[in-house]
């Protein structure tokens, strides 16, 4: 397999920080250009303090990290604290990161990225909302062709939503700036709710991460513990869904997933259903096909995956 060049934006969250991870315990595979941290599960100053805790954990100081937004293109900041706790990395206390953020603004950083490198060789991983994104594309609409892939944690359909009956998170935050990445005409690959909701943290599952006995997968161990607290009390859940890495996982092993290509339309009117991913999965619209909706997963495939990458880190 060609090593497939990638940059990460993300607001970590345990799960941002198991796609990281395996991210980069899968270097033959994955060269990670550079990391973007933009506000979402909670402000930038947290989300960048804490993806490079993330990079230090698993031996990356020297990875480029860029802070993107500060707050969403449109609304009000909307944070998930209930979930990931007050510093949105809880669970472990890991000491304070030592390596810097570069000067460059993250959304200059994707800009530049995306021109310089050849065009299609670039995979966009977004974990969070779309907000740095929708501002590069909106500073530079020529990157949207440049594109190989942008691959994303959002949405939900068949499962609706996770912070309204109608949203999940990543799109409810900056619903806008969804609205803008789906119209772009980039390929795109969405792993929504359906699919997240399939890949539940087991005792079992979570047992076998513990057994590798490493540092990186202890504090792992630790995050799911937390993150899942919260889950398990909404679900009813042995384990809760472990969201994120399913955007890395599907780079390492698209046969994991199964979806269909479809229209994807993003509500930014209605107070009730703000950020619902209209998904037209029966095609009955005639709008065009604009990503690829995943809907199934081979979880346990997923699960092996993870803890096999873990252990190398
Ligand atoms: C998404 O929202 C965040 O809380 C998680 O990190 C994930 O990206 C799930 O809805
Ligand atoms: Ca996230």
């Amino acid at each position: 397999m060609q090593r497939r060049k990638i940059i990460i934006d993300t607001d970590p969250g345990q799960d941002d920080a198991a796609a990281i991870m395996l991210a980069f315990a899968s270097p033959d595979e994955l060269e990670v250009l550079g990391l973007c941290a933009v506000a979402g599960n909670v402000p930038l100053s947290y989300t960048s303090r804490n993806l490079r805790i993330v990079c230090e954990l698993c031996g990356k100081p020297d990875a480029p990290v860029y802070e993107g937004a500060l707050k969403p293109t449109h609304r009000p900041q909307v944070t998930a604290e209930h979930v990931h706790g007050r510093s949105g990395l809880d669970g472990v206390a890991l000491p304070e990161p030592v390596m810097m953020v570069r000067e460059k603004h993250a959304v200059d950083f994707i800009i530049e990225t995306l021109r310089n490198e050849p065009a299609g060789t670039v995979t966009l991983c977004t974990l969070g909302p779309l907000t740095n994104v929708a501002l590069a594309l909106q500073k530079a609409p020529d990157i949207a062709s440049r594109v190989r892939e942008l691959v994303m944690m959002g949405g939900g359909f068949f499962e609706g939503g996770n912070i309204t009956p109608a949203a999940e998170f990543n799109i409810y935050v900056d619903p806008e700036a969804a609205k803008i990445v789906f119209a772009s005409g980039m390929p795109i690959v969405m792993m929504p709710l359906d699919v997240t909701h399939q890949l539940l943290t087991t005792k079992a599952r979570v047992a076998k991460i513990a057994a590798l006995g490493t540092h990186p997968a202890k504090v792992l161990v630790d995050w799911l513990a937390f993150f899942e607290r919260f889950d398990i009390e909404k679900y009813g859940s042995d384990g809760g869904p472990l969201h994120d890495p399913t955007v890395i996982a599907y780079l390492l092993k698209p046969e994991l997933f199964s979806g269909r290509e479809c229209n994807v339309e993003i509500e930014t009117q209605s107070e009730l259903t703000v950020g619902m991913t209209v998904v037209d999965w029966w095609r009955v619209s005639g709008r065009k096909p604009n990503a690829t909706v995943m809907r199934e997963v081979d979880a346990d495939g997923f699960f092996a995956l993870l803890t096999e990458r873990v252990g190398r880190l």
